[in-house]
C-alpha cells in the first residue's frame, strides 16, 4: 500500500475525478469511498460544499476529497474544504491554501515541480486525452514517466486520462502511479448527477473533440463529445490544419468562433465573482448557436436545454464505456 492512501486510510488505488457543476455530488463520492476507493465532491460555493460534505459523511466514515478549480475557489470555499480529507486543486498557479493533505492536478513537468515546491503531498498528472478540461498536451503515461524521472522518487503521483478497465489501472501501477483517477467512468455511474439523456449519449458516443468553445468565463481547452452546439460552432470538424492533414484531429484544440472567444476572453476575469444567479441565468439563457457558451455541463436537475446547448464532457475512454453501472462496483472492479 503506497503512503500516501495509508495514510489517507484509501484501501484501493482508485479515486473518482471531481468532476464540476455538481456532476459528482455527495452520492457519488461516498460510494467510491465506501468501496474503499477515493470519491471527490466538485460543487461550488462554501455552502454547497458543506453540505455535499456532511451528506457524503452521513453516507460513509471513509476518506473523501474535495475538489476546488483555481480560477473559481475563493477564501471561505477553502475553508468549507478544509473539512475533506484530502483538498485537489486544477488549473492555476498551485499553493498551499489548506493545512490538510493537498494534491493537485497537473498538465506538465514544470507545473508538476511547481505544486511539489509549494507544499503538494502528491500531484495528479493528467494526459490529453482525459475529459473534462485538459491542462495535458501529452497521454498521460508519458507524462508519468517524464515526471517520474523529474521529480524525486517516491513522490505521490497519481495517473488521471484513460483509465476506464482493470487494464488500465494496472497499466499506471505498473508504470509507478501511486493511484489511477478516474472521470468519465464514473460519470457513467447510477450515483453521477449527470443528465439521463447525457448519459445516453455518452453511451452512443464514438468520438470526443478537444475544443475552447464552452468557454465563457474560462476559456481554457476542454473535451466534449459533439452536440448541436459543436456542430454549429465548430462545423465539420476539419481534418486539416492549412494544408497539414492531422494525423490525430482528437488532440487538435478546434477553436471556437472568433466573436466567441473574443467574448471569452473578456468575461475570463470576472468568472469569480458572477454572482450565482446571473451564472444560472446565463445558463438557461444558452443555446446551441449563443455566443457566450457557459462551462456548464447538464445535470439531473438543471436545464434539459443543455443537453443541447452545453458541454457534454467527456474523455477518450468514453468510446470503451457501453453501460451505467453503480459507482462501487466499478471501483472493485477497476481496483481488480
Ligand atoms: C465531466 C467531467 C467534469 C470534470 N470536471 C472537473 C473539475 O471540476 N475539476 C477537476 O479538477 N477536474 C475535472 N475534470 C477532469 C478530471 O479531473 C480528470 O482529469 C479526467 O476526468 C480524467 O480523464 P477521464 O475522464 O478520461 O477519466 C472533469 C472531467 C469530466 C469527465
Amino acid at each position: 500500500m503506497p503512503p500516501l492512501l495509508e495514510r489517507l486510510g484509501v484501501e484501493l488505488p482508485v479515486v473518482q475525478a471531481g468532476m464540476g457543476g455538481g456532476l459528482s455530488r455527495h452520492e457519488l463520492a461516498a460510494a467510491v469511498s465506501e468501496a474503499g476507493g477515493l470519491g471527490t465532491i466538485a460543487v461550488s460555493g462554501a455552502t454547497a460544499i458543506r453540505r455535499e460534505l456532511a451528506a457524503a459523511r452521513a453516507l460513509t466514515g471513509r476518506p473523501l476529497a474535495v475538489n476546488l478549480l483555481l480560477p473559481f475557489a475563493r477564501g471561505d470555499w477553502f475553508e468549507a474544504a478544509a473539512g475533506a480529507d484530502v483538498v485537489v486543486t486544477f488549473w492555476g498557479r498551485p499553493r498551499r491554501r489548506t493545512a490538510g493533505v493537498w494534491l493537485h492536478q497537473c498538465g506538465s513537468v514544470e507545473e508538476a515541480r511547481r505544486a511539489r515546491a509549494a507544499g503538494a503531498d502528491g500531484v495528479i498528472v493528467q494526459g490529453i486525452e482525459a475529459g473534462g478540461h485538459v491542462r495535458g498536451t501529452t497521454p498521460a503515461l508519458e507524462l508519468l514517466e517524464q515526471a517520474r524521472a523529474a521529480l524525486p522518487s517516491g513522490y505521490p503521483l497519481l495517473l488521471a486520462g484513460g483509465i476506464a478497465e482493470p487494464g488500465d489501472v494496472r497499466a499506471a501501477l505498473e508504470a509507478g502511479a501511486t493511484a489511477a483517477v478516474a472521470g468519465t467512468r464514473f460519470l457513467l455511474s447510477e450515483e453521477s448527477r449527470a443528465h439521463a439523456l447525457y448519459k445516453e449519449r455518452l453511451l452512443a458516443a464514438e468520438e470526443t473533440l478537444l475544443t475552447d468553445l464552452f468557454g465563457a468565463g474560462w476559456p481554457a481547452p476542454h473535451r466534449v463529445i459533439p452536440n448541436a452546439a459543436t456542430d454549429r460552432s465548430l462545423g465539420r470538424r476539419s481534418s486539416f490544419v492549412g494544408n497539414t492533414p492531422i494525423k490525430d484531429e482528437r488532440r487538435v484544440v478546434l477553436r471556437a468562433p472568433s466573436a466567441n472567444r473574443a467574448l471569452n476572453r473578456l468575461l475570463a476575469p470576472g468568472a469569480r465573482i458572477t454572482p450565482p444567479s446571473l451564472q444560472a441565468r446565463m445558463m438557461r439563457a444558452q443555446r446551441p448557436g449563443s455566443r457566450l457558451l457557459t462551462p456548464a455541463g447538464p445535470t439531473d436537475d438543471g436545464p434539459l436545454s443543455l443537453v443541447e446547448a452545453g458541454a457534454l464532457y467527456a474523455g477518450e475512454t468514453v468510446a470503451r464505456i457501453d453501460a451505467v453501472r453503480p459507482a462501487g462496483d466499478l471501483v472493485r472492479e477497476l481496483a481488480g
